[in-house]
């Protein structure tokens, strides 16, 4: 193999930057020739590829967001898209591809590795860990500790004029950053995707903290919990148990901003990882890190299989509420 490409793809998430950067030094330290590919999948179908060398990813290690742009492609789930895209790599001599994204990303990794001859591998990089396959993904710590210094700061007002926050956080299908969040912030109370929600049981934890005498309250609900989310749960404390609450929806601020220590490392060995495994001829697997290990998992099995939440934290929140 000589020539790699490498892109980002779906929602961006800190840390991409540190990953791209491994990818493209990694492949150079090794003498291959590296293509950055812009916006994804989408770049690749309108031949937006270009060659990168050790300087084109000086001073990025720290940056949010991704040098080579992110997109959300329709065009690439059309067969016709995909040939083209195929087309376009062949072109530039790309023999194999480094894809760094999410539950998305390894959809149409998967489509490529199954409907075309080059070689294509994808490291996790999603602020949501949801991704089976790897302890952590690439930008989850960032957002975690993001949307805990947002709560910290909240948690100032809930204190000083006793109020009940609800803190909406991103987690389309996933309860990862709630839950994580939730635990590092003291939250009396979590609601996820994975759990079933139950408005009664937020009301009885609001009420026995009130016995107890607690007047500050957190409550941290993933964006897609089965209520739909802060502003719902608002609504029906008022309208069923006339509770008021104030609701804060943090959003995408826990997408952005310079990555942690911990996302530059994974990203760092991720990326070297996805290189030297396409070197092995290693093709259709999310590279992941597993208990310190670095592993291969194929790309189905990642996106179909359900990492599990830890259902010993969720009753950790109960506990720690008292
Ligand atoms: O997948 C990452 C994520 O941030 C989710 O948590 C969130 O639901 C989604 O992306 C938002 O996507 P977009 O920025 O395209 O609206």
């Amino acid at each position: 193999m000589k020539n790699i490409g490498v892109f980002t793809s779906g929602g961006d998430a800190p840390g991409m930057n540190a990953c791209i950067r491994a990818v493209v030094r990694t492949a150079i330290n090794y003498g291959l020739r590296i293509f950055g590919i812009r916006q994804g999948y989408e770049g690749m179908i309108h031949g937006e590829i270009f060659e990168m060398n050790a300087r084109s990813v000086s001073n990025i290690i720290q940056a949010g967001g991704t040098i080579l742009v992110t997109a959300r492609s329709e065009s690439f789930l059309t067969k016709k898209g995909r040939v083209t895209a195929v087309d376009n790599l062949k072109r530039f001599g790309i023999e194999g591809l480094v894809g760094i994204g999410g539950d998305g990303t390894l959809h149409g990794a998967e489509k490529l590795f199954k409907e075309s001859d080059i070689k294509i591998v994808a490291c996790p990089g999603t602020i949501d860990n949801d991704l089976y396959g790897t302890d952590y993904t690439i930008g989850y710590d960032t957002a975690i500790n993001t949307a805990l210094e947002a709560i910290d700061k909240i948690r100032d007002t809930a204190a000083a004029m006793d109020r009940l926050f609800l803190v909406e956080v991103m987690g389309r299908h996933s309860g990862f950053i709630a839950l994580d969040v939730a635990i590092a912030g003291g939250a009396e109370g979590v609601l996820v995707p994975e759990a079933k929600g139950d408005y009664e049981k937020v009301y009885q934890v609001l009420e026995t903290g009130i016995k107890k005498g607690k007047h500050t309250n957190i409550i941290v609900i993933a964006e897609g919990e089965e209520f739909g989310g802060a502003n719902n749960l608002a609504k029906h404390l008022q309208e069923q148990f006339g509770i008021k609450s104030w609701v804060t929806v943090l959003g995408h601020i826990q997408r952005g901003g310079s990555p942690t220590a911990r996302d530059r490392i994974l990203a760092s060995k991720l990326g070297a990882a996805s290189v030297r495994a396409l070197m092995d001829g290693t093709n259709g697997v999310m590279i992941g890190e597993v208990q310190s290990k670095i592993t291969f998992t194929p790309f189905k099995l990642a996106f179909t299989k359900k990492k599990k939440l830890d259902k010993d934290e969720l009753e950790l929140i109960d506990i720690l509420a008292n």
